[in-house]
């Protein structure tokens, strides 16, 4: 099979469901070695089991994104196994509950942000150096969310977190340009996937979050509407078709639903209009003609 990714290797992380499990299919079609990882042990042995049906040469790790420890161990077999590693594709991720301000216990923002933040931090920290020696470039795709890119009352922890995936990952696409290693933000906005039923995944040190009552409240009823938009969502297949896509042409940012472009096309011109206030600023309109020294 002769294509940019076959022979090479991807590790997957909450790749035994959802849109990691999709992607995993997808590269494992185009020729991939897959490690699959995730916390979730008897999803991941059924996935397993479907990719060795498919004939995907393919790696089980159990792991919880948040323990570092973890994540080398998976790097280690993942090495063991298939040698070098060109694709990392932090994937796992929760959806927290929705609640307003003060609803929203100290320990959901704890989990989504463990998850969601540090999980992609740890992946990325485990991965990168060894992709960097060993010179062959490759591919790290963060999965953010078009939430990432505006924030959504009544779901802060969840719409910061994919603000600080799209974040880091525009930093590393910087940092690692220089080795090849593209790195891109996957921004979906509804995907059928049970990231509505992100609970059967919470550790059990993160206590209060099945305490978040929003029952009688605005909240209660987005965690409702989410979980409509969600299951009328695209299918994961067409979304790791549409990575792939997007891939092959080197984006930065990938985006899989178009009609969306009217919401993030307004916030850019609130940006927009915020510089040309600034710039009619008597206190600060001088800065403008002052030359800016990028890194
Ligand atoms: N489904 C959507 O509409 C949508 C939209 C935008 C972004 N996303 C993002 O896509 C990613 C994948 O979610 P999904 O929609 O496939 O949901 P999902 O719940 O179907 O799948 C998530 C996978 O991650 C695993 N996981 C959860 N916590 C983990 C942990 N601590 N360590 C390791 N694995 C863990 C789960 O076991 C599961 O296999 C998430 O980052 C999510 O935020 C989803």
């Amino acid at each position: 099979m002769s294509n940019k990714f076959a022979g090479k290797t991807a590790i997957i992380s909450g790749g035994a469901g959802g849109i990691g499990f999709a992607l995993a299919e997808e590269f494992g079609q185009l020729g991939m070695n897959i490690v699959i990882a995730d916390i979730d042990q008897i999803q991941l042995a059924e996935a397993q089991q479907k990719l060795q049906a498919a004939n995907v040469p393919v790696l089980a790790c159990p792991l919880d994104v948040t323990n570092y420890q973890q994540w080398q161990d998976t790097v280690a077999a993942a090495h063991a196994k298939f040698g070098n590693i060109h694709m990392l594709v932090n994937n796992a991720g929760v959806g927290g509950v929705q609640g307003s301000i003060e609803e929203t216990k100290l320990d959901t923002w704890k989990w989504v942000m463990d998850v969601n933040v540090m999980g992609v931090v740890n992946g990325t920290q485990a991965v990168a150096p060894s992709m960097k020696d060993h010179g062959q470039g490759g591919w790290i795709i963060n999965v953010a969310s078009m939430a990432g890119m505006n924030g959504v009352p009544y779901s802060g922890a969840y719409a910061a977190s994919k603000a600080a995936v799209v974040s880091m990952s525009e930093s590393w696409a910087g940092e690692l340009k220089k080795h090849n290693i593209a790195v891109s933000a996957l921004c979906p906005a509804f995907v059928k996937t049970r990231i509505h039923e992100s609970l059967r995944n919470l550790q059990s040190e993160y206590k209060e979050v099945k305490n978040q009552g929003a029952h009688k409240t605005q909240a209660a009823k987005g965690n409702n509407k989410a979980k409509e938009l969600v299951e009328s969502g695209i299918p994961t297949s067409v979304l790791a078709k549409r990575v792939v896509e997007a891939l092959l042409s080197g984006q930065s940012y990938i985006f899989t639903h178009p009609n969306f472009r009217g919401p993030i096309a307004y916030r850019s011109a609130l940006l927009d209009a915020a510089f040309a206030d600034a710039e009619n600023s008597p206190i600060v309109s001088h800065l403008k003609d002052d030359e800016i020294k990028m890194l």
